[in-house]
């Protein structure tokens, strides 16, 4: 995983003039969250497929699209980030340049109508979405998608709807049958006082 110069400039730049927002801005940077993208990055550049479109789902300020495009030698031939919350799409515009194959989309993922056939997607917001907003976004990925899901089991934020308990809840909730299956992980991380929590990714393509 690469972050360049400029990048971090940039993230610096942002909180630096947007002190109203900044507390929000800087929950994208806690350790965990950027282990959860530095990890799902280690994968998503084996994929064979990872030069076509990326869609990001809870995309956010575009953290995760801009380590994509930090870190892989040929990006995609574009990435769409797409949250549900219009202040992403503007914090985006803000942040990332306008050089890149990169765009900011709002709209819920449950509804979201792809502009193109999609190579990849990546939804590390499952926990955020009520179990029929999933089933409506998953049903809409297309056969043949390499996907990447990520949940977790901190119940305790007061945001999160739908955590699991075990990756294997997590695997079940999110109708992922094992032939789509690729790879899975789990991983502890620390939350607020300290408690440990779970991270859970899963990856493959869908069938
Ligand atoms: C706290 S953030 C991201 C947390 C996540 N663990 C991550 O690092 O990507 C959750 C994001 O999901 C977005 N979100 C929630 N429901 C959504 C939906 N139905 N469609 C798209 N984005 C959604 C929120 O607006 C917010 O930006």
């Amino acid at each position: 995983m690469e972050i360049k110069a400029n990048t971090i400039e940039s993230w610096m730049k942002f909180i630096r003039f947007h002190p109203d927002l900044a507390e929000r801005y800087m929950d994208c940077f806690w350790g965990s969250q950027l282990e959860s993208k530095a990890r799902l990055l280690i994968e998503l550049e084996k994929m064979p497929n990872m030069r076509g479109p990326l869609y990001i789902f809870g995309g956010w300020y575009g953290v995760l699209t801009q380590m994509v495009l930090d870190s892989l030698d040929f990006n995609p031939e574009w990435i769409y980030s797409i949250d549900i919350d219009p202040q992403c799409e503007w914090v985006f515009n803000d942040v990332i340049s306008r050089e890149h194959n990169a765009t900011a989309v709002t709209a819920d993922c449950a509804t979201y109508k792809y502009p193109i056939i999609p190579s990849v997607v990546i939804n590390t917001v499952t926990e955020h979405l009520r179990q029929d907003d999933y089933d409506m976004w998953w049903n809409n990925v297309p056969r043949g998608t390499s996907f990447f899901l990520q949940g977790n089991n901190y119940f305790d934020n007061e945001e999160h709807v739908r955590c699991s308990k075990t990756i294997e809840d997590f695997l079940y909730i999110s109708n992922v049958e094992n032939e789509y299956i690729q790879g899975m992980s789990q991983w502890m991380f620390a939350g607020p006082n300290d408690k440990q929590y779970e991270r859970f990714m899963v990856w493959g393509v869908k069938k």
